[in-house]
């Protein structure tokens, strides 16, 4: 069994950030997400990774995982357990998730593999689902999650024994709230269905359309509803989300930098060289590598990314990357800062900021 990681793309909602950094390395509890997603595919025992990459974006994503280790807040334990073997495809266009298999075909060969999107995390893992896919018939495996609004999304349809009947992309009148996870399990027989299907309305070979075409072709396909968390970090409002959900569930208090003369309230992480002076830190909190927080209240859910530097401020319920300062802002919320980006104030404003400002940016008020 392989896995594809989907690590290509535009991120064109997630801008400015993603005009210099991948979503797919944005941090979440400064980890780039897509850890996570090696994390899940070494625990279901796969070590042969293809990982689908962008010309403009690709170095980035290989220099990131060159610096990847097994292991993380959910597996603590297990480092080095698994030794992921990582290969590297070019997608010169980001024409379709069917179409990043399409151009892993020769890695791939005749294996099954699972499909994960390089921005997408959730919570139970994969292990349980791949071991249903080996067991099981199908040529593929779905999951799908119950969302309010699935008109944004992949639908699916499924009958009483948990097979899909159906699939519709975006429907205006959603047949089901199950709403496609981008988490996916593969027998060979999809490149089949791959190459009966044309490109979409926006010029995309869509995965939807190669599942319907296995449908079709009379192969089954199975469906799981996740009870877990599902994030799909796309978006400024699922980045905050995804980093809320990520600290509540994997944070643990673990305080190796140096704290002075502060309170520092429950599961709270000091990286390593961390300094937090005459502060307050109410977790869950990730505070990173020598970053310096000085007269500060640093908020439930916040992540601050390494060396980075926070003085007589209030931050809650915000991410904000490395090498970033923020100095005298009262009240920083539902924020998402990029790299080295500063937040100074130097005029008295009372209400609440909340940004979304890219890398190098600068913002005094
Ligand atoms: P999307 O979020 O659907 O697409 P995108 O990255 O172009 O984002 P946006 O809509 O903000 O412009 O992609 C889901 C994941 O799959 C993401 O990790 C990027 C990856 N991807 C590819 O690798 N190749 C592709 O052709 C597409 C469409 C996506």
């Amino acid at each position: 069994m392989k896995a594809l990681v989907l690590s290509g793309g535009k991120g064109t909602r997630l801008r400015p950030l993603t005009y210099s950094i991948p979503k797919q390395l944005v941090p979440v509890a400064n980890r780039p997400i897509l850890y996570y997603v090696m994390d899940d595919i070494l625990d279901s025992g796969i070590e042969d990774i293809g990982v689908i990459i962008a010309p403009e974006t690709g170095e980035e994503i290989k220099r990131s995982l060159s610096g990847y280790t097994f292991g993380g807040p959910k597996h603590k334990d297990k480092g080095g357990e698994f030794e992921p073997r990582f290969t590297f495809i070019i997608q010169e266009k980001p024409e379709g998730l069917a179409h990043a298999v399409k151009v892993a075909r020769s890695y791939l060969g005749d294996s099954p593999f699972v499909m994960y999107l390089g921005d997408n995390l959730i919570g139970s893992g994969i292990k349980g689902f791949v071991e249903e896919f080996k067991s099981g018939d199908a040529d593929a495996v779905i999951l799908l999650k119950e969302v309010k609004d699935p008109r944004s999304f992949g639908v699916a349809v499924v009958n009483g024994r948990g097979e899909v009947v159906k699939l519709v992309e975006k429907p205006k009148d959603p047949p089901s709230n199950l709403a496609l996870v981008g988490v996916y399990i593969f027998s060979p027989e999809v490149h089949k269905a791959i190459d009966r299907i044309k490109p979409s309305w926006r010029g995309e070979l869509e995965i939807t359309d190669a599942i319907q075409e296995l449908i079709n072709m009379g192969r089954r396909v199975k469906a799981y509803v996740l009870d877990g968390w599902w994030l799909d970090t796309g978006k400024k409002d699922d980045m905050l989300e995804a980093n809320r959900v990520v600290l509540d569930d994997l944070i643990e208090r673990e305080i190796e930098g140096e704290v002075v003369n502060s309170r520092i309230n429950g599961r709270v992480k000091i990286e390593r060289g961390a300094r937090v002076v005459d502060s307050e830190v109410r977790g869950p909190v990730v505070i990173g590598k020598e970053t310096v927080v000085e007269s500060s209240f640093i908020g439930p859910h916040t992540s601050i990314g390494n060396r980075c530097v926070i003085k007589n401020s209030a931050i809650n319920y915000s991410v904000v990357l490395e090498g970033s300062e923020i100095i005298g802002i009262k009240n920083l919320d539902e924020s998402l800062i990029g790299r080295n980006a500063k937040v100074i104030k130097d005029k008295k404003i009372f209400e609440a900021i909340r940004l979304m400002i890219g890398d190098d940016s600068e913002v005094y008020v």
